[in-house]
């Protein structure tokens, strides 16, 4: 297994930089050209998102839908971000995500990204490889976003949460503009049909229905049982108590400042936007969100 960096090990918290117009850190873009050239296999399946739409609730899912009959063991052993792991990362002291990938013993691997559609590796395409998308309303995006980088010393530093709320407007956090990522992945969809797009929401409202529509793209049929626990594990207060699921074992995270599994709620935007950031917000995202068949809930 890889090696767990303590907090300790790290350097300084990052500086964002221009890459290719999209803003990245280092840790995403140390291991480029592993990354690019990446050999995917026609059965493995990409987890995409922008940071803090619900990953780690999808791969679970993803994972339990998989393995979870025939790997049991897994399940209480190994952490999600090894079971799943994030194609892109480089951190010193740990495998890099293309290193993990490639050290998966599973059929299918599942794989997790945070990238622009437009740096998605090739292979992926050529591979016609199943993708799952998973999408959340920007504000409560931006929030969990916010906590996240008090908490996580290889992000850059979030500054207050006003600061930090004029970044995620301007698209200047890693992995570049939400508004760019969620767009652009939507319409990636009318060209390439193995891709489902899911949203948060959609998954806060009936976890039931959203993996059963999961199941459909996947080509799954668990039975009503399978169905039942599987709902029943992934729920928020079952999956922040699972030390496997909830971050507790890799160093680079506090959770004294904040716990990676937080509030797990639509409509928490309401307790950090005041009425005057609302109000601005509002109009921004107008000019931003042309496009009318792209639509979320802020509110459930
Ligand atoms: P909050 O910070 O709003 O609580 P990601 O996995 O993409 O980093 O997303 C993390 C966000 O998803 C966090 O949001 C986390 O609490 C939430 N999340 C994770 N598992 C969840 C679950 N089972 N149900 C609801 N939300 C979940």
């Amino acid at each position: 297994m890889s090696l767990k960096p303590d907090k300790m090990d790290l350097p300084p918290r990052p500086k964002l930089f221009d890459f290719h117009g999209i803003s990245m850190t280092h840790y995403f873009t140390d291991n480029w050209e592993n990354v690019q050239n990446f050999q995917a296999r026609p059965d493995d399946i990409l987890v995409a998102t922008y940071p803090k739409a619900g990953t780690t609730w999808v791969s679970y899912i993803l994972d339990l839908l998989y393995f979870s009959k025939t790997c049991q063991e897994r399940q209480k052993t190994t952490p999600i971000y090894e079971r799943v792991p994030f194609l892109e990362i480089t951190v010193p002291s740990l495998d890099s995500g293309t290193e993990m990938v490639e050290k998966l013993p599973t059929s299918p691997r599942l794989i997790k990204t945070h990238l622009p559609v437009q740096f998605v590796p090739k292979s992926f395409w050529e591979q016609n490889c199943r993708i799952v998308y998973v999408a959340r309303n920007a504000k409560d995006n931006m929030v969990s976003f916010f906590h996240f980088e008090r908490m996580n010393y290889i992000q850059p530093e979030p500054g207050d949460w006003s600061e930090f709320y004029q970044k995620f407007m301007d698209g200047k956090l890693v992995f570049g503009s939400w508004y760019d990522h969620v767009n652009n992945w939507w319409k990636k969809k009318q060209d390439y049909s193995n891709l489902h797009y899911m949203f948060y929401e959609d998954m806060i409202e009936d976890t039931g229905r959203e993996i059963d529509k999961l199941c459909h793209f996947l080509g799954l049929s668990p039975s009503a049982e399978e169905k039942r626990m599987i709902t029943g594990d992934v729920q928020f207060d079952s999956m922040k108590k699972d030390g496997m699921a909830n971050y507790s074992t890799l160093g680079i995270m506090d959770f004294k400042v904040s716990p990676f599994m937080r509030k797990g709620l639509v409509g928490d935007w309401k307790n950090h936007f005041t009425v005057a950031q609302n109000e601005k917000f509002d109009e921004d995202y107008k000019k931003k969100m042309k496009d009318a068949t792209l639509q979320f809930r802020t509110v459930l």
